[in-house]
């Protein structure tokens, strides 16, 4: 097999600082991404991690405890080789992040770790808190110095959600650029590191037979799904302010839905691409008012089984007001306007607790304007789809019609079916590793510009003004179903259908 690689190269020398070092995501994404890194060969040495929260901890109680965690997500991952190697680089301290006097000792702490380990002045801080921190964080960085480039290159990761409506992502945005230039920030978004999110890219701009069939004019409609069949875990606090709109789609739905349908760009590079990402998700067309209770759908998981296991409606779930309006379920139809996709409906809809944990995008195809098959048995078409898998089992499909072997013209839906393990035989990553390899290198085409997060938020403000006012916008669905009949509904009202999952 042919394959052509873009120039990618080891990141270079790093200290990386992990705000929030104690916690789940620390645990479960960064520091398996960081050892995944070095197990491909593309975390430079030297480099060095330091972890920061309040917990007290000494260096070896850290490196002992990212054995634990490690061995326990994925066992016998890290290698006693590794282990070996690897662990010296990790060092912690404890702090509080509101407390301004902690980045002085934080300073000090990282000039000892640059000298010992050679980390050449450059360095990362990833705020793995709480989103109420990002602001402090990133003003007491700045107020000590630590932003400055002078002696290497200082960057800082932010973690989702990026406010939550358009005027706190605003606010946000100033705060932040008020210390950090806009290329010092890296708003990741996982789903931007998985590889087949990369590859819508590539798919539609690398293969000259998609491109002629990619507008108004061949495509009927494009389905996304996001399903989870988890519930919220124990995280209901957190979730009864946020709902599956806020959770899902201003971000991660609509970097799919930009891909899938921005213009072509000049070339990969992080301006071009987002520039491009950015103008389409400005032109879809924002609901409001009647449109919102017309075009959206907002459910409430009720008890229901998953699975064959019986599992509890959200309302009874810890941390959870028993009369909560927050919704675990959305759909919704939008439409782009611009020449592209003028009349080419854009459908999304996410869940928790539905049948399938899918991730998907389905390109559904105008069927042919005449079909030679009067004298026939063939009395329907279905129409040819492009199915790409974000998760699980990633992937490529396309459904086509084909004859089936016999006497009579009978004919039949088949799948033409590419599965990235058949092809590369690799696990598929969370996409952390990927996103941090390219903060470490300054590649920030798979992070989210303000403008981009602006975009999103703009385009649902006037589904959270009428949600905020008419609570009668929730229909419960149970757990374990495909959402509520409305969804169905709303694309069957144009004679469409979700795709169904067997
Ligand atoms: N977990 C995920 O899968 C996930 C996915 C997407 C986004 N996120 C985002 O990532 C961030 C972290 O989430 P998480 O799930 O890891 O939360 P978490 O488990 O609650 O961890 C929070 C971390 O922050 C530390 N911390 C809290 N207050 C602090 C302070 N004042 N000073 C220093 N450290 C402090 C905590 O340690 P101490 O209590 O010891 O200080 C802990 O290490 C959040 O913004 C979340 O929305 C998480």
């Amino acid at each position: 097999m042919a394959s052509v690689e873009s120039s990618e190269h080891e990141t270079g020398p790093f200290l990386g600082v992990i705000f929030g070092a104690s916690g789940d995501l620390a645990k479960r994404k960064l520091m398996p991404a960081i050892f995944s890194l070095a197990r491909d060969g593309l975390l430079s040495r030297p480099f060095a991690i330091l972890g920061v929260s309040r917990r007290e901890m000494s260096d070896e109680e850290f490196r002992a405890k990212i054995v634990a965690d490690m061995e326990s997500l994925a066992p016998g991952q890290l290698t006693p080789e590794m282990q070996q190697e690897l662990l010296p680089h990790f060092f912690y301290m404890a702090g509080d992040v509101t407390d301004s006097a902690m980045y002085d000792r934080m300073k000090a702490r990282m000039e000892q770790i640059d000298k010992e380990c050679g980390t050449e002045g450059n360095a990362f801080f990833y705020l793995a808190t709480a989103p109420t921190l990002f602001s402090p964080v990133v003003h007491s960085l700045g107020k000590s110095g630590l932003i400055d480039e002078r002696c290497g290159w200082r960057r800082v990761v932010i973690e989702k959600p990026f406010g939550h409506d358009l005027e706190s992502a605003q606010q946000l945005n100033c705060d932040i650029q008020s210390v950090l230039d806009e290329d010092q920030i890296y708003r990741i978004d996982h789903y931007l590191g998985k590889e087949t999110v990369q590859n819508i890219a590539v798919l539609r701009f690398a293969n000259g037979m998609f491109q002629p069939f990619w507008s108004n004019l061949y495509i009927d409609h494009v389905q996304i799904t996001v399903g989870e069949t988890l519930g919220v875990e124990g995280r209901g606090g957190y979730y009864e302010h946020a709902g599956a709109l806020r959770d899902m789609v201003p971000n991660h739905i609509f970097q799919l839905l930009s891909l899938i349908s921005m213009e072509m760009p000049l070339s990969f590079s992080a301006h071009d691409m987002r520039n491009e990402q950015v103008k389409v998700l400005r032109a879809i067309k924002p609901l409001t008012g009647d449109d919102v209770v017309r075009n959206v759908v907002r459910g409430q998981y009720a008890k229901g089984s998953v699975d064959g296991v019986d599992e509890p409606g959200y309302r009874d779930e810890e941390h959870v007001d028993p009369e909560s309006l927050t919704e675990t379920y959305v759909a919704m139809r939008l439409s782009i306007e611009n020449q592209r996709w003028a009349g080419v409906p854009f459908y999304i809809r996410t869940g928790k607790r539905l049948a399938a944990r899918v991730t998907e995008i389905v390109v559904e195809f105008k069927k042919p304007p005449f079909t030679p098959f009067r004298e026939t048995a063939v009395d329907a078409l279905e129409p040819n789809q492009l199915i790409i898998r974000i998760q699980p089992d990633e992937g490529i499909s396309l459904r086509f019609v084909t004859k089936v072997p016999g006497t009579l013209v009978k004919l039949d839906e088949v799948d033409m079916d590419f599965h990235y393990a058949d092809y590369f035989g690799r696990a598929p990553a969370t996409g952390y590793d990927r996103l941090l390899f390219d903060c470490i290198r300054g590649e920030a085409t798979l992070f989210r510009r303000a403008d981009m997060v602006e975009a999103g938020w703009r385009a649902v403000a006037g589904i959270q003004e009428v949600w905020a006012e008419k609570d009668e916008t929730l229909t419960a669905y149970p757990c374990g179903s495909w959402g509520p009949s409305e969804a169905d509904a709303l694309m069957a009202r144009e004679n469409r259908q979700w795709r169904v999952y067997v």
